[in-house]
C-alpha cells in the first residue's frame, strides 16, 4: 500500500516549529472547549432530562451537531450509567472505532476502560465499560442472547437515516419488546430508554413508528454552499470508472486556484481511494508554490485516503488538524457523508458513485456494485462544506446525470439485499411470523420468501418454518449462512481445522497484494501463482488455507507475507477471527449435542466436500468454452475471474462451486473450486424442490395440520441422520 506524505513548499520545511503540534494537555483542553461548540451542548440538560421521561425518544439534528459523541457522555454524566450501561450502535465499523477512540479521549480514559467499542471480532470493552459503541450486527447478536437487553439503560440508535438492514432490523425489535410496559421494566429497576438519532428530517416518520413518541430536534448552523455540475460524466457513463481521473484532476484545480480549506473527496472504495491518492500527489509534486497556487498562504497538500478497513492509527490522523499553511485532502468512501464529521472541510468533490450491496435479479445474489448516488445522498455530501463557513461543492457530473440517473431517496437496505441472515435472527427470536413483523419500510414480500428458501435449502427451519436444531446452532456464527453451514458440516466430520481457516480468511479484507506498478503486478502475480499451485490440484478455497497454514507456521510470518506479496495486517485478522470462531464452535460443542458423521471417500477431497454443502447454491456448471451456467434456477452465464487460480484450466472442469459474484460487463465468478456432479447431485434438488405458496403460507404460519403432516412424511423419507 503507498504512503502518502503531504507535500509542502521546500522553504517551510526548516520551519519547524510551524509544524510541532501542540502538547498533549492543551489539545485535550481544546477539545473540552470544541465540544462545548457544538449545537448539542445548550440543549444538553433538556436532552438527559427527555431521555429520562419517555420510554422512547428520537433525536434529530444536522450532521456535525455532536449527537453520537456528546450524549453519551451527557447521559454518563447524569448518572444513566447506575443502572445499566449505555449502547450506541452504528452501520459502520470504522465509525463505531473513531468515535469510541475520540470520546474515551474527551473522557480521559484509556479506550476500552469506561468507553469501548466492539465491532465484529473486535471486542475491545471490559468489565469497566459502560459507554459502548457497537456495530448494529453486535447488538442484534446480544438481543439473540438477552432479549430483554437486561445490561443496558440506553440504547441509541444511531446513523437511522443510513436505513442498515441491522438497525432497521433492531429498530423494529425494540418496538416490539419495549413497546409493552410490562415487558419493558421487567426484572429491571430503570425502565430500558431507546434513542433513535437521525441526521435527516424523517422524524416524523419515526415518531409515528414508535408511537408518536416525542422528538428533540437540535437547531442547527449551516453555511450555505454552491454547487456546480461538471461535464465529464454524463447519463451515458454509468458503466464507466473515468470518475476517478476526474475527481483528480478537480480536487487539485481546487488546490491551485481557490482560498484556503480543507477538500473532501467522495469516491467509492479502498482500492480506487488509493489509486485517486496516488495520482493527486504525482499532480502536487509537479506544483510550484510561488506561481501556480492563488492563494499564498496554502503551502502545502496533505492526501489522506479514508475507507472501511484501513489501520486505526491512519484514521485517527483524518481528523488532526493539518499543520498551518497545508490544505488537507481527504478522499473517502461514503462514511464521510453522515457517520464521520471532519472539521475544517470548505470544498467538496463529489464523484456521483458509492458502492452498495444490491440483489441482483439477473444472478440471484447480492452484489457490491458501484451505482449512482441518490439526490438526496448528493445534498448530504454538499453540506458537509458548510459547516463552519459558506462552502463549495463540485460535482463532476453534468446536470443531465443528476436528472436521469440519479434517484431521488436512497433505497433502504432492507428493501435491495438479502434477508436470509436476519430472518434466521429473527426466527430464533421467536418471531415467527416475519411478514408482518413492524418494519419501517416493508421489503417485499418475494424477499421474505426467498430468505425463507435458503434457510430452508440449509436445513436451519423445517418445511414449517421452524428453526432446526441446525438452525439454532447457525445463527451464532457471524457468517453467511453458506459458509456457516459448510464450517458446521465440517464440524460434524471432525475435520473443523480445514473449515476454520477457510472461512476466517473469507471474513476479513483481500490478503492479496496488488501493486501499482506494472513490473512489480507481474512479481506479485508469480508468486501469487506459485501459492496457488502449492496446493497441488488448483482450488481458490484451498490456496486461501494453504497461505494461512504457511503463515501460521512460518518464524517470521510478516516476512513470510511481504516476501509472497500478502497483507500482513489482513493475515493477522484471519488469525484472530479463526480462533474466534474456533471459540464459538468449541462453546457449542460442548453445550449441544452434535451428530458425528463418518466420511469415507478420499480425504483429500473432504474440504471440498463440506463446501458443497453450504455453496451448493453456487453450484455452476461448464455450458462451453469458457463459459459457465449457474444452477440455481437463474441460469446466468458466468466466466471465471482472472483472479482465480482456475482461470486459465476452465476446458478440464466440468462443475465447480464459487464463493461470489464481480458483475461488470460480464458475470464472474471469483474464489472457485473445481467439484465432482456427485457430491451435489443430492443437494442440488433442493434448489427447485420448494413450492414458493407453501413458503408464504409458512411465513404467515397459516400451514394446516393436513398439509404438514404430508410434507413431514415426504421428509422424513428423504432426510438422513447427521448434518
Ligand atoms: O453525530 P453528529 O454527526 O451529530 O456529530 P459527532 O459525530 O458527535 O461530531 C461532533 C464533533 O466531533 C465533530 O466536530 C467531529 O469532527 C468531532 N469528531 C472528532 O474530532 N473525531 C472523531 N473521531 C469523531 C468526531
Ligand atoms: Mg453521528
Amino acid at each position: 500500500m503507498s504512503i502518502f506524505p503531504f507535500f509542502r513548499k521546500p522553504q517551510i520545511k526548516k520551519n519547524q516549529t510551524r509544524l510541532s503540534g501542540m502538547s498533549k494537555s492543551t489539545r485535550w483542553d481544546s477539545e473540552d472547549s470544541e465540544s462545548k461548540q457544538l449545537p448539542i451542548y445548550q440543549h444538553r440538560n433538556k436532552l438527559t432530562q427527555a431521555v429520562k421521561n419517555s420510554p422512547f425518544l428520537v433525536v434529530t439534528g444536522e450532521t456535525g451537531s455532536g449527537k453520537t459523541t456528546q450524549l453519551p457522555q451527557y447521559l454518563h454524566r447524569a448518572g444513566f450509567c447506575k443502572y445499566g450501561k449505555i449502547a450506541i450502535t452504528q452501520p459502520r465499523r470504522v465509525a463505531a472505532i473513531t468515535v469510541a477512540q475520540r470520546v474515551a479521549q474527551e473522557m480521559r480514559c484509556p479506550l476500552g476502560r469506561e468507553v469501548g467499542y466492539q465491532v465484529r471480532f473486535d471486542d475491545c470493552t471490559s468489565q469497566d465499560t459502560v459507554v459502548k459503541y457497537m456495530t448494529d450486527g453486535c447488538l442484534l447478536r446480544e438481543v439473540l442472547a438477552d432479549p430483554g437487553l437486561s445490561q443496558y439503560s440506553v440504547v441509541i440508535l444511531d446513523e437511522i437515516h443510513e436505513r442498515s438492514l441491522n438497525t432497521d432490523i433492531l429498530l423494529g425489535l425494540l418496538k416490539k419488546i419495549f413497546s409493552n410496559p410490562a415487558k419493558a421494566t421487567k426484572g429491571r429497576a430503570f425502565p430500558l430508554k431507546v434513542v433513535v438519532m437521525s441526521a435527516t428530517l424523517e422524524s416524523d416518520k419515526l415518531s409515528s413508528f414508535l408511537g408518536d413518541c416525542p422528538v428533540f430536534a437540535i437547531p442547527g448552523r449551516t453555511f450555505p454552499v454552491t454547487c456546480t455540475f461538471g461535464s465529464a460524466i454524463g447519463p451515458k457513463d454509468i458503466e464507466s470508472t473515468a470518475y476517478v481521473k476526474e475527481v483528480v484532476k478537480m480536487a487539485f484545480d481546487v488546490h491551485t486556484s481557490e482560498v484556503a480549506g480543507d477538500i473532501l473527496v467522495f469516491l467509492t472504495g479502498q482500492s480506487e481511494i488509493e489509486r485517486a491518492c496516488d495520482l493527486l500527489f504525482e499532480k502536487a509534486e509537479t506544483v510550484d508554490y510561488r506561481f501556480d497556487v492563488q492563494d499564498p498562504t496554502v503551502e502545502g497538500l496533505l492526501i489522506l485516503p479514508l475507507y472501511g478497513s484501513m489501520p486505526t492509527d491512519q484514521q485517527r490522523q483524518i481528523f488532526q488538524p493539518p499543520p498551518p499553511g497545508i490544505r488537507k485532502c481527504v478522499v473517502a468512501t461514503n462514511i464521510a457523508a453522515t457517520s464521520l464529521t471532519i472539521n475544517g472541510i470548505k470544498y467538496i468533490i463529489d464523484s456521483g458513485f458509492v458502492k452498495q450491496l444490491n440483489h441482483n435479479s439477473r444472478v440471484g445474489m447480492d452484489i457490491l456494485e458501484v451505482v449512482p448516488i441518490s439526490k438526496s445522498e448528493a445534498q448530504q455530501r454538499a453540506g458537509r462544506a458548510g459547516r463552519i463557513s459558506a462552502g463549495k461543492c463540485f460535482r463532476i457530473y453534468t446536470k443531465e446525470f443528476w436528472e436521469k440517473s440519479m434517484p431521488e431517496y436512497t433505497i433502504p437496505e432492507i428493501q435491495r439485499t438479502s434477508l436470509t441472515a436476519v430472518v434466521l435472527t429473527l426466527k430464533c427470536l421467536g418471531v415467527n411470523d416475519v411478514i408482518s413483523f413492524p418494519y419501517l419500510d416493508r421489503p417485499e414480500e418475494r424477499f421474505i420468501l426467498e430468505a425463507l428458501k435458503q434457510l430452508y435449502q440449509f436445513d436451519a427451519i423445517d418445511r414449517r418454518g421452524r428453526v432446526t436444531q441446525l438452525g439454532e446452532l447457525m445463527v451464532e456464527f457471524p457468517l453467511h449462512p453458506g459458509l456457516t453451514r459448510s464450517l458446521l458440516k465440517a464440524a460434524s466430520l471432525g475435520c473443523q481445522d480445514l473449515l476454520l481457516p477457510v472461512a476466517a480468511m473469507l471474513s476479513v479484507e483481500n490478503i492479496f497484494i496488488r501493486p501499482g506498478r506494472p513490473e512489480k503486478q507481474k512479481e506479485a502475480d508469480k508468486k501469487h501463482r506459485g501459492l496457488a499451485t502449492r496446493v497441488g490440484s488448483m482450488n481458490d478455497f484451498a490456496t486461501l488455507l494453504s497461505i494461512f497454514q504457511s503463515c501460521k507456521s512460518s518464524d517470521r510470518p510478516s516476512a513470510w507475507c511481504k516476501e509472497n506479496w500478502i497483507h500482513w495486517r489482513a493475515l493477522k485478522s484471519a488469525f484472530s477471527v479463526e480462533t474466534q470462531l474456533r471459540e464459538i464452535l468449541l462453546r457449542l460443542q460442548q453445550v449441544q449435542n452434535f451428530p458425528v458423521e463418518t466420511f469415507d471417500g478420499n480425504k483429500s477431497e473432504l474440504l471440498r466436500q463440506c463446501l458443497c454443502t453450504g455453496y451448493f447454491t453456487n453450484v455452476a456448471r461448464r455450458s462451453m468454452g469458457k463459459v459457465f451456467c449457474t444452477m440455481d434456477g437463474h441460469g446466468s452465464m458466468v466466466h471465471i475471474h482472472p483472479s482465480s487460480s482456475l482461470f486459465d484450466q476452465e476446458a478440464e472442469l466440468n462443475w465447480v462451486i464459487f464463493h461470489d459474484v464481480l458483475v461488470t460487463s460480464r458475470v464472474y465468478i471469483r474464489t472457485v473450486c473445481p467439484i465432482r456432479y456427485e457430491w451435489v447431485k443430492d443437494l442440488l434438488p433442493k434448489l427447485h424442490e420448494v413450492d414458493v405458496y407453501e413458503l408464504s403460507s409458512v411465513a404467515r404460519e397459516e400451514v394446516t395440520d393436513k398439509e404438514m403432516k404430508k410434507w413431514e412424511t415426504r421428509e422424513a423419507a428423504k432426510r438422513q441422520p447427521g448434518f
